[in-house]
């Protein structure tokens, strides 16, 4: 089977890890991909957010099956296109994708379904603003209804800077705050069929204690030691299910992956967002784990044949992922800066540990960074107190002036808190 990957973070490094590795891929591809995908899989230019381009290299290279990664490419229809051109595509659709494209259409789609989320209302006037979070109260929650590349939610006690961030979009959700642990739970479907994943956690505030701004994710861990054995059958039955169920109905069937943000509350499980994609750095963790070749999978959701996919198999090692972002993420980040230390992780600690590339990019004999998140230091152990020491160790190897990393990824979860 022919794979082409579309996108070139650390999930797709992931995505191009795990397929590799898969013995019924032939050859593999990743437009425009990153230094380190180079690694495992042929790299080709294109402007992922064009369809068209796509769907025309997805011909040229006989692809059997494309995978998008970021959301953008998904909103923008570039799995339809591909999809016309008669490729099977793992991806929803432009209209499916809206699921995460819109959160008023997310919470719309929640409404119908029946499925647990924090109450909200949809605003476009200050008049509107003021009165929601009057409504709600402290902490507020605001949340850019479009895509906003992990930084359109604010989540802040302070009135001004919830009404500013507010006034600052065309279009808002605020909505109650959800008090608890955050899990992120992803699900492979065909628009029919759905296949939970194993649940992971996502630290998305920049600094140590959950601490300072919201990011894309700063880490990740599976499993979730902690967590209600029953979860995943319970988010099935509740959330995913539903949903998938919901898009079908309205005519617009999603296929690919679904990604369920949950809170954890007193009062139950509630969706914090839903994601039209694998999420970044989850990703990372949870095909670390994931044993069953992910090819098939994929290829399966594609070809709307999922209920024929054996069970998917687990290994029972835990997985860690610890994000190296550059100076100065998320704000303005400073880009090419040279990374070193990356061949003595390959030459020390693979394949417990490993890099994965997010934002990186050659020049000449040197990798410089090219984003915001720079590398994602992944690793598996026995249990995640290992599997975290091992991450951690590769993490001292690298060097990237300025850079900076969350020291306390999976610590509380390690030590059983
Ligand atoms: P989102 O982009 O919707 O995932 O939001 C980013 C982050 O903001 C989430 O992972 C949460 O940490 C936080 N957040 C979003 N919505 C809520 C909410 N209703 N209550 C508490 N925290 C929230
Ligand atoms: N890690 C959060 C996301 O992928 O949206």
């Amino acid at each position: 089977m022919k794979v082409l990957v579309i996108g070139g973070g650390a999930r797709e490094h992931a995505l191009c890890r795990s397929l590799s590795l898969d013995p019924a891929v032939s050859a593999l591809y990743c437009a425009p991909g990153n230094a380190g995908i180079a690694d495992v899989a042929t790299l080709r230019p294109v402007d992922a957010l064009d369809g068209a381009a796509v769907a025309t290299l997805a011909t040229e290279l006989a692809a059997d099956l494309v995978v998008v990664g970021p959301e953008a490419p998904l909103v923008a229809g570039v799995a339809d296109a591909v999809r016309a051109a008669g490729i099977p595509v793992f991806g929803p659709s432009a209209e499916a994708a809206q699921l995460e494209g819109s959160k008023a259409f997310a919470k719309d789609v929640m409404a119908a379904a029946g499925v647990p989320t924090a109450r909200s209302y949809v605003c476009t006037t200050p008049e509107e603003v003021d009165e929601a979070l009057d409504a709600f109260g402290a902490p507020y929650v605001v949340k850019d209804d479009g895509l906003a590349a992990g930084k359109g939610v604010v989540v802040t006690d302070d009135l001004a800077a919830a009404r500013a961030h507010a006034l600052a979009c065309d279009r808002v959700v605020i909505e109650e705050y959800l008090d608890g642990p955050e899990v992120s739970l992803f699900a492979i479907t065909d628009g029919v069929t759905v296949v939970p994943l194993q649940p992971a956690q996502d630290f998305k505030r920049a600094l140590d204690g959950d601490a300072g701004p919201n990011t894309g994710g700063m880490g990740a861990y599976s499993p979730l030691p902690w967590a209600d054995p029953k979860l995943v059958d319970e988010v099935m039955e509740l959330v995913l299910q539903p949903t998938v169920d919901e898009l079908r109905r309205r005519g617009t069937p999603f296929s690919g992956l679904l990604y369920a943000g949950l809170a954890i509350t007193g009062r139950g499980t509630r969706v914090i967002e839903f994601n039209a994609r694998f999420g970044d750095p989850e990703t990372q963790v949870v095909l670390a784990r994931l044993r069953t070749p992910l090819a098939g999978v994929l290829l399966n959701a594609a070809n709307g044949s999922l209920d024929t996919l054996p069970p998917l198999v687990w290994r029972d090692d835990a997985a860690v992922t610890v994000v190296i972002a550059s100076h100065n993420y998320p704000e303005t980040p400073r880009t090419g800066d040279p990374i070193e230390g990356l061949l003595e992780v390959a030459a020390e600690d693979e394949p417990d540990a490993y890099v994965l590339h997010a934002g990186t990019r050659r020049e000449g004999n040197t990798v410089v960074s090219a984003g915001g998140r720079v590398l994602s230091v992944t690793a598996t152990g026995s249990d995640l107190a290992q599997a975290r020491a091992k991450a951690y160790k590769a993490v001292a190897r690298i060097r990237l002036d300025g850079s900076q990393h969350r020291t306390d990824i999976a610590a509380k979860a390690a030590e059983g808190r």
